[in-house]
């Protein structure tokens, strides 16, 4: 129907930042907020669609008719995902850590005179660029997220290519933007072959336009 335009598509969004374990009781984090990618997965489900969100730790209530699966690390981010699948709709908005800490102890650490522990870190998997890739199951829309400090379009551009998804929301959080855990964020939505520019507007309003934007890209597909 006009109001519900999503009604009956799977889609899946991700949302907020990892925890990555040292030991029992100590962790690595990011200032992640999570409010974006609640936000779209809110804007989403308004518009129909069935949505599984998997979030990291956040403070964030789970938006109405939304399924929330919490996760703590990347690896269990990604696994969550896969079990989501399939969906017709993939949206990337966690902060997934880069690096998680190659073996975690299962004792906490303790302090010894004299002595610093020291950490060895592993690489996370690449959530989006795994999704991106798979050849079963690979969802017929995957959007990624790029923060920049600087040349915003170039760099999200090439991030598109790196990362093999079909859309990049590039946004400038250089320090004094306030987009990290701030209200208000300025994109640009890139896809092989345009650049759009949002109006600075709020994390809500970026998520409808954004779920308006999908809705519109099926209606196409569907009339293709
Ligand atoms: O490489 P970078 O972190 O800048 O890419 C950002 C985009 O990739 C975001 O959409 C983020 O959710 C996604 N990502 C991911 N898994 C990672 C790192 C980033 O899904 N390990």
């Amino acid at each position: 129907s006009a109001k519900k335009p999503l009604r009956g598509r799977k889609m899946l969004v991700t949302a907020g930042p990892t925890h990555e374990p040292i030991d029992p009781v100590r962790y690595i984090a990011n200032r992640s907020s999570g409010k974006q990618g609640y936000a779209i997965a809110a804007a989403l489900a308004d518009l129909g669609a069935e949505v599984t969100l998997v979030s990291g730790p956040t403070r964030l209530d789970t938006p109405r008719g939304v399924t929330r699966k919490s996760i703590e690390s990347a690896k269990d981010m990604l696994a969550a995902c896969e079990a989501a699948l399939p969906v017709e709709a993939a949206i990337f908005a966690a902060a997934v850590a880069d690096w998680r800490v190659e073996a975690e102890s299962d004792q906490k650490i303790k302090k010894r005179e004299g002595q610093l522990p020291s950490l060895s870190l592993a690489e996370n998997p690449d959530i989006l660029a795994t999704v991106s890739a798979r050849k079963s199951d690979r969802p017929s829309l995957v959007i990624g997220f790029a923060a920049e400090t600087e040349t915003i379009i170039e760099n999200g551009k090439a991030k598109l290519a790196k990362k093999g998804c079909d859309w990049i929301l590039a946004n400038d959080v250089g320090t004094g933007t306030g987009t990290f855990g701030g209200d208000d964020n300025q994109v640009f939505l890139l896809t092989r072959d345009s650049v759009e520019d949002w109006p600075k507007q709020s994390k809500e309003a970026v998520a409808r336009t954004l779920a308006d934007r999908i809705a519109k890209y099926f209606q196409e597909v569907d009339a293709c």
